[in-house]
């Protein structure tokens, strides 16, 4: 079942009805101010950091679900209703929310008012913008009281949760003409304040929520809307808010348009204050001068427009699937975005209070980004590289605000240092930026400590070559890619983390998954040595990689798919001697792109994947899933069979999967396992997947679960990144590389061909890829040898692919 539809030509998908099975959300901003949106105008704000500056509050586990956000509310005689739906509920004659690239659109009717609020960030912008469009359609004259309102967070989202005592007492705003400034702290150590604001002169207004709401009332039904007033509270301390009211006539057709702002701003100390504790407005009235009409505001959207325009164009494809062309075209790529821009740290299931920005997280994201803006994925990778320690091991997440890395999550991921090589190799294939191996790097972020990029990605190959277990396979530390996979922690503590806890080092539980990424990503690094001459380090390296090859080999090789580890006691886990967790997903992927064993033991691997782990949604993480806990495992046999690490479809590693059947070259069985959990192509499964369809969940509930097929997690995952490889790079087969584009496609047997256009280095790569007998690629009309065209100084370079 669907609950709304794809609008390619507009890039928007257009949700029909309110009731969606999960709120399903979009995000708006690029830069420092973020804001979350869901289908019925819920969600919340924050400037750059969720947990430190967290500017409107959000309730992760209220009932009902999604409270709060967006407070629209418009009186007409004694019906109140909101264009979004909620926070009122009133049943609306029409409903739609559009959620477009940066922005998103609700159109409600009812009893002959029309209204159209549109949300975005404008660019360059520390701020939300609303337009709300109100038409009266109706042969009447209509009278109407117009609300718009937020609920501020106290700053530090933690301490707003929690802190209650100091909570209650601190909160203060100031009101000036149609504009709520929160200050809250402003007074003592914070140089930064909040604002909403109108651009009509404001009728009423609220700043105390307890007065707005009145006793025993929620968002859906305010005393002051209901009397169709407004009290002109003034918050001290307790729940400050800021509620707008405008009243307007409108005669039959007429039309009104009002912008509210939700904007965020900062002084300097010296000159925070224009009396006693009175805020310096400066830069809040500039900002809403840039938006004071509606000719501003169409402006921006436009600007925004024709942003993601420009973004998209850089990569697109048209073929026979239209799915396909959507994913790859628009939905992937934004959501590309989104992963870049959050990590794994603000959406509707990350609370944006823990997790700030994950290193290996991070890296993996640029590889579906470094296209987009190889610019800001250039300044990433030199901020996750500067969390690095000296001895190559890292912190395993930083806060994006202070860029310092976490102390209470601290290091020991093994696999941690290796995704750093991935994404600086993508990185410099994409630009041929070899500069960025020069750039002084310190470690931990300690002044004094720097050293050229170049010198980190060593002491990450090196980490791992010196850190390796008894059957000379890497050591795992506290977890791999699987933050689950917890071999040297034996936690009986109810609620002691995982992935902090390692009261049993080893020293000796090993993984097969590090020893495949090491042979995938050394071999890289052994490349790009080779290629700024340091040919011997190369072969060095070379020399590693082919030493842990043969340790797979010798003891990761299973008989029919690759092993994943060995435990604290040196024990295989994922071999058909355990009796549950036989086989798991992710050596199958690594140790097949890494091409260990050559194609035979993949195809062998990918189909024992395929036999013992595929379902109707992709390939479930592990099987058979362990039914009960083990201590010597860790979380991961902590979740209920079919969830999350434990057998779920865990999206992020499918893609692999994709990627390995590439590389032993079966079309059929890439895109047979792409479209399985791509959200266009289960888009009318919506009722059971739950989750949004133009997005990518971390997990979808294996078969063992109780929810089959039920999607949790959507938007922050790696799944985005990786999906946009596994089809740009692997179906699609175009590849960026150092001295060319490698166009070599890997398409079903029902695909005819394709077009493609790449913005590559400058040129505009105009593909053709069709089948006929006479194989091969010419470029320009030249018949090339191979499949990588070399670099060019022409604008447009068009390829014709016969597969
Ligand atoms: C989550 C984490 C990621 C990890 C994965 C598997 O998605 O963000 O870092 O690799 O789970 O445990
Ligand atoms: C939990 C999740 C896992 C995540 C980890 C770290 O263990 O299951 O997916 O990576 O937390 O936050």
């Amino acid at each position: 079942m669907k609950y709304g539809y794809f609008d390619d030509l507009a890039r928007e998908y257009v949700i029909t009805r309110p009731d969606t099975p999960l709120p399903w959300i979009n995000y708006l901003g690029s830069d420092g101010f973020f804001s979350l949106v869901s289908n019925t105008g819920g969600g919340y704000s924050f400037y750059k950091d969720a947990k430190l500056r967290r500017i409107t509050r959000f309730r992760y586990n209220n009932v009902p679900a999604d409270e709060g956000g967006r407070l629209f509310y418009i009186c007409d005689k004694d019906t109140v209703w909101s264009p979004a739906y909620r926070p009122v509920r009133t049943p609306l004659d029409q409903y739609r929310c559009r959620h477009g690239l940066g922005y998103t659109v609700f159109e409600g009717k009812k009893n002959g008012v029309s209204a159209s609020l549109t949300v975005t960030v404008p660019m360059h912008c520390d701020m939300e913008v609303q337009k709300l469009v109100i038409r009266n359609d109706s042969k009447e004259e209509k009278t109407l009281s117009v609300y718009g309102g937020a609920e501020w967070c106290l700053w530090n989202a933690v301490d707003d949760s929690t802190n209650f005592q100091r909570n209650w007492n601190i909160g203060e705003v100031e009101v000036e003409g149609g504009t709520v400034y929160h200050k809250t702290e402003y007074r003592e150590r914070r140089n930064h304040y909040a604002f909403y604001s109108v651009n009509a002169p404001a009728d009423g207004f609220d700043t105390n929520r307890d007065a707005f709401l009145g006793q025993f009332r929620g968002w859906n039904e305010p005393l002051a809307v209901e009397k169709r007033t407004s009290f002109g509270s003034i918050a001290a301390g307790w729940a400050p808010v800021a509620v707008l009211r405008v009243d307007l006539t409108l005669l039959p057709g007429e039309s009104r348009t009002l912008l509210f702002r939700l904007g965020y701003a900062e002084n300097p100390e010296e000159k925070k204050f224009t009396a006693l504790n009175v805020i310096n407005k400066e830069k809040a009235h500039a900002m809403l001068a840039a938006f004071e009409t509606e000719a501003q505001f169409d402006a921006a959207l436009k600007e925004l427009r024709a942003y993601w325009e420009g973004l998209l164009s850089r990569f697109t494809v048209k073929s026979s699937e239209e799915k396909l062309d959507r994913m790859v075209n628009i939905w992937n790529q934004y959501q590309c975005m989104v992963t870049f821009n959050m990590s794994r740290s603000a959406s509707y299931y990350e609370s944006g209070t823990g997790r700030g920005m994950g290193f290996r997280d991070s890296c993996q994201d640029l590889l579906g980004f470094v296209h987009l803006i190889p610019e800001r994925a250039r300044e990433r990778i030199l901020d996750i590289a500067s969390i690095q320690f000296a001895d190559g091991s890292t912190y395993h997440q930083y806060q994006p605000l202070t860029k310092r890395g976490n102390a209470d999550v601290g290091s020991g991921f093994n696999d941690d240092p290796l995704w750093l090589i991935a994404c600086t190799c993508a990185y410099i294939r994409e630009t041929g930026d070899f500069s960025i191996l020069d750039e002084p790097t310190p470690f931990n972020n300690e002044a004094g400590t720097e050293v050229p990029l170049l010198e980190h990605l060593r002491r990450s190959a090196g980490y791992t070559i010196s850190h390796r277990g008894p059957h000379g396979l890497p050591l795992i530390g506290r977890a791999d890619w699987n933050d689950c996979l917890n071999l040297n922690c034996f936690s009986r503590e109810p609620g002691e983390s995982f992935q902090t806890c390692s009261n049993f080092e080893s020293g000796k539980a090993e993984s097969v998954f590090i020893a495949g990424m090491f042979v995938k990503y050394g071999q890289e690094y052994a490349d790009l040595c080779e290629r700024i001459g340091l040919k011997e380090e190369a072969a060095a390296v070379r020399l590693a990689v082919s030493d842990m090859e043969k340790a797979v080999l010798a003891h990761g090789w299973d008989g029919e798919w690759f092993r994943r580890a060995y435990d604290a006691f040196e024990r295989p886990i994922g071999s058909r001697q355990n009796e549950e967790g036989q086989i798991f997903i992710e050596p199958q992927g690594f140790c097949v792109m890494a091409g260990i064993g050559g194609p035979d033991y993949g195809r062998k691997a990918l189909r024992s994947a395929e036999e013992r782990l595929g379902n109707e949604f992709g390939i479930e993480l592990l099987a058979p899933c362990y039914t009960e806990y083990h201590d010597y495992l860790g979380e991961i046999s902590s979740y209920p069979p079919g969830y999350k690490e434990n057998g779920s479809v865990f999206c992020h590693n499918n893609p692999w999967i994709t990627l390995a059947w590439c590389k032993v070259r079966d079309g059929n069985a890439a895109f047979d396992l792409y479209r399985r959990n791509a959200p266009a192509y289960i888009e009318d499964k919506s009722e059971i997947h739950r989750t949004e369809p133009y997005c990518y969940s971390q997990t979808i509930a294996g078969r063992a679960a109780r929810t089959y097929g039920e999607a949790k997690n959507s938007w922050l995952t790696g799944t985005a990144a990786w999906s946009f490889a596994a089809v740009s790079q692997g179906i699609l087969g175009v590849r960026p590389d150092y001295d060319g584009l490698t166009v070599d496609p890997c398409l079903p047997d029902f695909m005819d061909g394709c077009r493609i256009s790449r913005l590559f280095r400058g040129t505009r790569y105009e593909i053709t890829v069709r089948r006929g007998d006479d194989k091969g690629l010419t470029a320009d009309g030249k018949k090339l040898d191979g499949c990588t065209i070399p670099l060019t100084d022409a604008p447009v370079c068009s390829v014709l692919v016969t597969i």
